[in-house]
């Protein structure tokens, strides 16, 4: 029988757990035209969601068009031009319809041999970007006149590195007037995310409501994984089902790699958790030395030290002398710039976003 799991790619369908309420959400902002900003840290199941959203919204009542752009590599507007032409194409079967509504730009079409769907992509003078950004944004309007558009921008964190002057401003005066259409703006780098619609000085500043993506329960993962093993008539104990979700931390990709191996395994047991866990930690070993290689003495020796403790009395004099740091304020400017990097977060303490990375530095001490 077929795997079930999947840990490499979005999910969708048996292998998509819960995020029922999550769901349930964002049907109803796309289908009354609200704006969403979906965050989360990497990995934590936003493109999954959209894209089970996006499926859902085909069958709702009312119905609802989508369109998902990645803007994941993207670096500036003629990309990020390109990236709306080419999502077009996920509702206009005719190319050449939207190439006659851009007319005036060079714009070439061409069927990417990776994925075997259309792209598009137009040299845009610098002086034209403004004109053509706002041509393009129209165009995804002129979908929407019979029935509402969803539109994702995935990875939207990337808008905001380009460096083209007023980008933002131009792109929020335009999508402002789309009264049809409901935009999700989805991604990760949680602090450019937030300073991008939270800051009073931005453009994108109260466009969109806010909807940071939380963890799933237990309670959910006891129920979705048992009702896929059911399907092998094997019954998985609840108690099994928390041991990975707390050894994962909530971390839906690691839960999905545990599971996976699990359903491989020949003994469903707590006593197969230890091997499963040991040969995830060993598939992620060289992007965990990668890193590690990029880090500085000091952010390597706090990362030590988090992990060691978990992060109680850290600043103790005695932790400190420990791990060789002469004070507090050098291992929280090391800690600080952890955060920056997005290898810890902040929510009231300090943690680990990654679990196999926690459990890997422990394993060097
Ligand atoms: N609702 C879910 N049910 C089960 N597994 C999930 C769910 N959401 C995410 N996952 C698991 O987590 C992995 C990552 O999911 P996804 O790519 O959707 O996250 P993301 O937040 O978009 O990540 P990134 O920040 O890298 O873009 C998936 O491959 C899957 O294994
Ligand atoms: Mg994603």
């Amino acid at each position: 029988m077929e795997n079930p799991f999947s840990y490499s790619d979005y999910v969708y369908g048996a292998a998509f757990c819960d995020r029922a309420n999550e769901q349930k959400d964002l049907i109803y902002y796309a289908q009354n035209s609200q704006n969403v900003l979906v965050y989360s840290h990497r990995r934590m199941g936003k493109t999954s969601l959209v894209h089970q959203v996006i499926r859902r919204l085909k069958k709702a009542k009312p119905k609802v068009r989508s369109i998902y752009i990645d803007l994941y590599g993207t670096l500036d507007e003629n990309d990020f031009i390109d990236a709306i032409l080419t999502g077009l194409t996920q509702i206009e079967s005719k190319l050449e319809r939207i190439l006659k509504q851009m007319a005036g730009l060079k714009i070439s079409g061409s069927i990417d041999p990776m994925t075997n769907l259309p792209t598009i992509s137009a040299s845009i003078k610098p002086m034209e970007k403004p004109e053509y950004l706002e041509k393009a944004l129209n165009l995804l309007a002129s979908y929407s006149t019979k029935q509402k558009l969803l539109v994702v921008f995935d990875e939207f964190q990337e808008a905001a590195k380009y460096s083209e002057e007023g980008f933002e401003k131009r792109l929020r005066k335009v999508i402002q007037g789309h009264r049809n259409i409901s935009y999700i703006f989805s991604g990760s780098q949680k602090h450019i995310l937030i300073e991008m619609f939270d800051s009073a000085k931005r453009a994108f500043y109260k466009m969109a409501r806010s909807y940071p993506l939380q963890k799933i329960e237990i309670r959910h993962y006891a129920d979705w994984a048992q009702k896929l093993f059911k399907k092998k008539n094997v019954n998985v104990a609840k108690e099994i089902i928390t041991d990975i979700v707390e050894r994962c931390d909530y971390q839906p990709v690691y839960i999905q790699q545990f599971l996976f191996d699990l359903w491989r395994s020949a003994t469903v047991s707590l006593d197969v958790l230890d091997e499963i866990e040991k040969s995830i930690i060993t598939s992620q070993k060289n992007q965990f030395i990668f890193l590690w290689n990029l880090l500085t003495q000091n952010q390597k020796k706090a990362l030590r030290l988090l992990a060691e403790t978990g992060g109680e009395s850290i600043y103790a004099a005695e932790q400190l002398q420990r791990v060789g740091f002469n004070s507090g304020s050098v291992l929280q400017r090391a800690l600080m710039s952890l955060v920056e990097k997005e290898i810890l977060s902040q929510n009231g303490m300090l943690q680990f976003q990654d679990a196999m990375l926690k459990k890997w530095v422990q394993s060097l001490s």
